[in-house]
């Protein structure tokens, strides 16, 4: 039974659903979607579990973790469940006294900003994060051949978090030390990969069919500068990932100058926002990638028949793809509403259908 327990769910259903062959670049029975930020606020069901519960607090609880990754599977006919964490959960766990604050975002205590600074971010070890493991586990006993989908946040954007000491709209502090102090740099780059690897296989080895690398702020890079200072460890991320053997997605905002580049660094799927059609990414990006998008957020707001048309149209650029995965250009929306959620993924399965 113990033995049982570490085997990672591997069934031939959940190897040959649509979103795994997609990722694999095989023929897929329609186009896999689901949405980044399914699980949260924009679901009445969310805003309830969560009623008392501070943000780190409910990561730290597998019974909630389950039940809101659980909450989008339910309501809408989405072809992966997202792990409901966050990217600064492992940075907690190894001790960083960081808050995660409604309406704003990540909040650290004490930033990162000399050499001693960063010799506090030890590596992260399996038994830092008891309850990842576990809610992996019993999510994927529930969720049965839907594929659950791992993360954790790319090197720029934790960085990023970490100097700054919160959200930043320019990453100038982030880049001053880029730019300015490249051993700090170079040195808090490569422990932040450790952590993001580590946090990575705990995920796949608990059961976890892909993995996503948010790296969400890294569009705000120059190709230059992400050539020099973050693809040597956005590749190393990969390169050590790659023996897990499920799909790794890379993903960021603004990264349209970036996406040649991020398909170097080495992932199996190229997340695009909405900036950049899908048939324009293709050229963008080396062959060998699937793609995933890019439905602006921003059309859950508008009439239906806008974004019947709209949908259908990243449905179409995305058939020159050489596998696709429908998603929005970034998370879904506080404010979203659900029922357009529900009728979005069911156009995105009719409207694909082979
Ligand atoms: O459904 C999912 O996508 C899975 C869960 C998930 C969360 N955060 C839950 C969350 C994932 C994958 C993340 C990743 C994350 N966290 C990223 C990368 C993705 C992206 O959006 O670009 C980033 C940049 C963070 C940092 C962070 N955490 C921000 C900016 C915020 C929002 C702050 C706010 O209140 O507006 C958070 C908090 C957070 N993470 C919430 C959720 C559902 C909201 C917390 C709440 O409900 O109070």
């Amino acid at each position: 039974m113990a033995d049982d327990a570490d085997v990672p769910q591997d069934s031939a259903g959940l190897r040959e659903s649509a979103f795994l062959k997609a990722c694999r670049r095989e023929p897929v029975p329609h186009t896999p979607v689901w949405f980044m930020r399914q699980a949260g606020r924009s679901l009445p069901e969310y805003l309830k579990a969560r009623e008392g519960v501070a943000m780190l607090e409910a990561c730290a609880r597998p019974e909630l973790i389950v039940e809101i990754t659980m909450q989008p599977v339910r309501r809408y006919a989405v072809d992966a469940a997202i792990f409901f964490s966050d990217i600064m959960v492992p940075l907690r766990a190894i001790g960083v006294d960081l808050d995660i604050k409604p309406g704003v975002g990540p909040v650290i205590a004490d930033p990162i900003r000399n050499p001693s600074d960063a010799a506090r971010l030890r590596p992260l070890e399996p038994g830092d994060v008891p309850y990842v493991t576990e809610a992996v586990r019993g999510l994927v006993g529930e969720l049965g051949d839907t594929p659950l989908i791992g993360f954790s946040g790319g090197p720029f954007t934790l960085a990023s978090y970490l100097i700054e000491g919160g959200p930043s709209k320019n990453h100038e502090l982030t880049k001053a030390v880029m730019y300015g102090q490249p051993e700090l740099w170079a040195d808090l780059m490569r422990r932040l990969s450790d952590i993001t690897i580590a946090f990575l296989k705990v995920q796949v080895a608990a059961g976890a069919s892909a993995v996503q690398l948010f790296d969400s702020w890294v569009g705000a890079v120059a190709p230059e500068d992400y050539r020099a200072s973050v693809l040597p460890h956005t590749r190393r991320i990969f390169a050590e990932t790659e023996a897990l053997g499920v799909p790794r997605i890379h993903f960021g905002v603004g990264t349209g100058e970036l996406l040649g580049l991020m398909g170097e660094a080495g992932a199996d799927v190229v997340g695009v926002d909405w900036r950049v059609p899908l048939d324009e990414a293709v050229g963008r990006v080396e062959p060998g990638k699937a793609l995933q998008g890019n439905l602006d957020p921003a059309l859950l707001f508008a009439p239906w028949e806008v974004v019947e048309r709209r949908a259908r149209d990243v449905l179409a650029r995305g058939r020159t793809a050489e596998g696709h995965i429908f998603n929005l250009g970034h998370g879904v929306p506080p404010t979203a509403n659900p029922d357009m959620l529900a009728r979005l993924t069911d156009l995105v399965h009719e409207a694909s259908e082979r």
